[in-house]
């Protein structure tokens, strides 16, 4: 269960700890920068380790250097055991309000081919966060919309706002998209057959895939618990394969071509700091090469499966946390090149090509949306 102590803990745990985990220019221990060895120059012999370090500058640059006696390399790098994020009950879920004034009608030229127009989408996760707003750049560019997720009240609420927004942006237009709502719990198979049955009952097909329903929390491994391991990589990864597999089959059924673009995120390429979460960063490995192995597998069926691995993005619930844990805020921004976290609205670009004609020939590829995080 979210609750505001639990993060409030997290936060204390940042400020008492003594190893800072994330580094800036400004931060960053002198000796990194300055020190310099002469090429004649030898290790001085001390018994004492401590003094030993203290003298040789390499040495001490090292993490080998005994504790306490300077600062140790890659402290900057570390995770810290202390911080735990549990991922919030449904009631203190905060609300995801519908973008405004992306999509609606225009008269800029662009390519014919990333039209979306008369193929029905389907997204899990689509009643918040970055899946919501994914699923409304999909609608502003011509599909039908099913929104498929754990909490039906929340994606009935928002189909209807996404259309009330269109109709806003689009006046004068007569068809209005067809969005539907449907529950599924994505990590149980019978739950996710339920669900594609419905939707195509109600859509008559299904031509694309977005699973963007996912969630992340924060414990150190030793003390992971075991239940919510499971949760975690069931939500994250069976998930990702029942709803991917569930389509595919469909789409071969059929004897069309479809598009599939899995959520990941950039922790499925390097580990975060200093949040703990190395099964949300497995589960999310495992999605980016799901995608690959998918990719492969139906590319004579004509079916593209790739992975999108967003950064850190300011979502309701990301915004929540960060409010409450501005030492982490800060810590985050320092590490990302471009200096700001992202916004969901930087997905719909990325997913809205992948989904359409204009990626035809890709297939298999992880595009990361991380402002450069992962470069560095
Ligand atoms: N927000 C970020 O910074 C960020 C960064 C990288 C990757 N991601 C990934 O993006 C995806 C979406 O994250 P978000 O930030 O929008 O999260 P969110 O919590 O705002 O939204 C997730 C949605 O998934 C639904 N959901 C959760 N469990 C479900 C289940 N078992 N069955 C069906 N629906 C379920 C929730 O009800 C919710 O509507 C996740 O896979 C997440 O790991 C997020």
């Amino acid at each position: 269960m979210f609750r505001s102590p639990v993060a409030r803990q997290a936060v204390k745990a940042l400020n008492i700890n003594t190893r800072p985990a994330a580094v800036t220019a400004a931060s960053r221990p002198a000796v990194a920068n300055t020190f310099f060895r002469g090429l004649s120059s030898t290790a001085p012999r001390a018994n004492d380790e401590a003094e030993k370090a203290k003298k040789d500058p390499l040495l001490s640059a090292t993490t080998k250097a005994p504790e306490g006696t300077i600062d140790a390399e890659g402290r900057f790098a570390r995770v810290d055991e202390s911080l735990q994020i549990e991922y919030p009950d449904d009631e203190h879920m905060p609300r995801s309000p519908v973008v405004q004034g992306r999509g609606g009608m225009h008269f800029k030229r662009t390519l014919a081919q990333f039209s979306l127009e008369n193929k029905v989408t389907l997204v899990t996760g689509g009643a918040r966060g970055l899946g919501l707003v994914m699923a409304q750049s999909i609608v502003a560019s011509g599909s039908d919309l099913a929104i498929v997720d754990l909490n039906k009240a929340e994606a009935e609420e928002q189909a209807q706002k996404l259309v009330e927004q269109f109709r806003k942006e689009n006046p004068g237009l007569e068809q209005m998209p067809n969005v539907t709502a449907h529950y599924a719990d994505v990590a149980d198979p019978t739950s996710v057959n339920e669900a594609i049955s419905e939707v195509i009952a109600k859509h008559g097909k299904i031509d694309n895939l977005v699973t963007s329903a996912g969630f992340t929390e924060n414990f150190d491994a030793i003390s992971y618990p075991h239940d919510r391991l499971q949760k975690l990589w069931g939500v994250n990864v069976d998930g990702t394969y029942l709803f991917a597999t569930g389509v595919a089959k469909h789409l071969m059924e059929r004897k069309v071509p479809g598009s599939i673009v899995m959520i990941g995120s950039m922790s499925g390429a390097i580990v975060n700091v200093p949040q703990p979460q190395a099964p949300y960063n497995a589960a999310k490995a495992a999605v980016r090469q799901l995608a690959a192995s998918f990719a492969v597998e139906w590319a004579g069926h004509d079916i593209r499966v790739n992975c999108i691995s967003p950064g850190y993005m300011l979502t309701a619930l990301t915004r929540k946390i960060l409010d409450e844990n501005p030492e982490l805020r800060d810590k985050w921004i320092s590490l990302i090149p471009v200096g700001k976290m992202g916004t969901p609205e930087d997905l719909m670009g990325p997913v809205t090509f992948l989904l359409s004609d204009a990626a035809k020939y890709i297939t298999g590829a992880d595009i990361r949306v991380d402002g450069g995080y992962t470069l560095t």
